[in-house]
């Protein structure tokens, strides 16, 4: 058989991703490059550790646009600008997002940390998947959505209400644009990672990430801990032709997560 798991499976593909200077985006905007993609636009609201993550990738393939996906004019721009640099758009990885501030129980809930959390994690991806339909609809190009949504996406927590409220809200945005946009050939899927040790899991629980990663391997079914690389590697799966009858799917990269009391 061949094309299947190709290794150039998204050559000449034009991607954005959102929440690319760290992280899974970060790795992701590699693995879309290693990949065969044509460019990569990365935005992010830390600008210099995105300007990094684009000269690390080479002026030639990948762009910083700083991009605060709270701010919907700064997303209608991020995906303006990377149309008339590189002619089109094929990939919108929507990934940005952010931890709750500590506790965030119902009965403790801080409203303006609600409204901060809600304000990047379910309208910036709002924004992002709206924007990127727009100009792929234009543009008449089938592309690919993929959201960052979580294991806490469709299930409770003890703790970061706002959190699981904000991930939850990603995969209703999931099914509903993937079901209006299926017509125009546009395709809208969410991954779900369980805990990866990155930045903003290290900063949420205040440990090292060889603690997280010591936790994340006590809830996974699967032995070993999961990396920023299993996740790249689905988002490159859902983002390529090879999976261009799925739309609407919500897909875990999580070793078959076992919820256990933090
Ligand atoms: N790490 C995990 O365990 C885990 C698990 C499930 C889901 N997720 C989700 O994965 C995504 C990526 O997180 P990560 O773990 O790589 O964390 P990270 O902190 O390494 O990366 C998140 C990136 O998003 C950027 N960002 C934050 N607010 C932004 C804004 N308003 N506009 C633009 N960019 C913004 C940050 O600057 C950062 O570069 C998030 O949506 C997160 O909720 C993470």
């Amino acid at each position: 058989m061949t094309g299947f798991l190709s290794k150039n499976k998204l050559q000449g593909k034009v991607a954005i991703v959102t929440g690319g200077a760290s992280g899974i985006g970060e790795a992701t905007a590699h693995h879309f490059i290693s990949h065969g993609a044509r460019a990569v636009v990365i935005g992010d609201i830390q600008d210099e550790k995105g300007r990094n993550v684009a000269a690390s990738i080479g002026p030639d393939r990948s762009t910083y646009i700083h991009c605060d996906v709270a701010e919907e004019n700064q997303v209608k721009s991020l995906v303006e600008s990377t149309v008339s640099t590189y002619g089109r758009l094929d990939v919108m990885f929507s990934n940005a997002g952010i931890g709750s501030s500590d506790g965030q129980t119902v009965m403790d809930m801080d409203m303006s940390a609600f409204d901060k959390v809600l304000a990047v994690n379910t309208r910036g991806m709002a924004a992002c998947v709206k924007h990127a339909a727009r100009v792929m609809k234009e543009g008449g190009v089938k592309g690919s959505i993929i959201c960052t949504a979580s294991v806490l996406a469709t299930r409770g927590f003890y703790v970061s209400t706002d959190y699981v409220m904000s991930k939850h809200a990603v995969i209703g945005l999931v099914r509903s644009a993937s079901l209006q946009l299926a017509g125009d050939g546009i395709r809208v899927n969410s991954v779900s990672p369980g805990m990866v040790g990155t930045p903003l899991t290290v900063t949420r629980w205040g440990v090292e990430e060889e603690e997280v990663e010591k936790l994340v391997e006590s809830w996974s079914r699967l032995k070993g801990v999961l990396k920023e690389k299993h996740v790249a590697d689905a988002v490159s799966f859902l983002a390529s032709d090879e999976s261009e009858f799925v739309t609407g799917h919500d897909l875990a990269v999580d070793g078959g997560f076992i919820l256990k009391r933090p």
